[in-house]
């Protein structure tokens, strides 16, 4: 079959999707395929059984394995959060309020991918980064081989699994934590209630709880001048603005226009 036949076959999902999957399945650039190649039949049959994954609702990214974020190429899989386009601009956002950082910590890491980014864009500094997760660790540590970035990721419950010696030596906190609602989280859509981890969604009963909890202890591992920036809920931007009150918490929003980040600075 060539590639114009086999993008008639699947009428029912849009032609971007049936061309990310064909890529995925013949592992060859769309570039290649749309010059008329022939596929071998493992390629076919590789290609049907990811469509057929695909209209059951899983999500793309998981099939397809990998995501781009930033600089970086982070694996992707069950064990974590599909990154987000709002959490590229968290990313972007935390390298333009900071100047050389030596020290960064990103909470809450799931794939990896922000702590990977910032090393990337941050050679000189050592990154920490901790997950309650072990199945995230585990992948977040193949990340960083995959990428030949050095990160120390280490499972625990937000700032306990960090060595005691960076209190108040940290340049740069950066989290996108849980920030669902246990109430909100029946009416999330089903390719991410039905896919992504619980324990990366719901924060609590109310949402806010990680942040409330990071903002209490930035200031213990904060370098003077040292910042924190964390991804918000949309609905979150007032509550979370209080809870880093003693930061100077200043909510920023994303490029939809939604309150989504909190920018929060350590007191010299
Ligand atoms: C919203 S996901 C973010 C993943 C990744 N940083 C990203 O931006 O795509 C939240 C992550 O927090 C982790 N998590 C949940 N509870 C935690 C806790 N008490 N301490 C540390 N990490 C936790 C989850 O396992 C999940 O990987």
């Amino acid at each position: 079959m060539n590639t114009g036949e086999i993008l008639r076959s699947v009428p029912d999902l849009p032609d971007h999707e049936v061309r990310r999957l064909l890529e995925a399945a013949s592992g060859r650039h769309w570039t290649e395929l749309i010059l008329g190649v022939d596929l071998t039949t493992g390629d076919v049959e590789v290609f049907r059984s990811l469509v057929e994954r695909r209209r059951l609702g899983e999500p793309l990214q998981y099939i397809e394995g990998v995501v781009p974020f930033g600089p970086v190429d982070v694996a992707v899989d069950p064990r974590v959060l599909i990154p987000r386009p709002e959490t590229e601009q968290l990313f972007e956002l935390a390298c333009s309020i900071v100047n050389e950082p030596r020290v960064i910590v990103d909470l809450c890491t799931g794939s990896g991918n922000l702590a990977l980014a910032l090393k990337h864009a941050c050679r000189a500094a050592s990154v920490y980064a901790t997950d309650l997760s072990s199945d995230a660790i585990a992948l977040a540590r193949q990340n960083a081989v995959a990428n030949s970035l050095d990160v120390t990721f280490l499972q625990g419950d937000l700032f306990g699994p960090l060595p005691g010696h960076l209190k108040g030596r940290v340049d740069l906190i950066v989290s996108n934590p849980p920030y669902v609602a246990e109430s909100e989280a029946p009416a999330l859509p089903s390719e991410v209630r039905d896919y992504e981890p619980r324990i990366s969604l719901v924060a609590g009963p109310v949402g806010d709880e990680f942040l409330k909890r990071i903002a209490a202890s930035a200031p213990e591992w904060l370098r003077p001048e040292g910042v924190v920036v964390c991804e918000i809920s949309e609905f979150h931007g007032q509550a979370v603005a209080a809870h880093f009150a003693n930061l100077g918490g200043e909510i920023r929003r994303d490029l939809s226009g939604k309150d989504r980040f909190v920018i929060g600075a350590a007191r010299q």
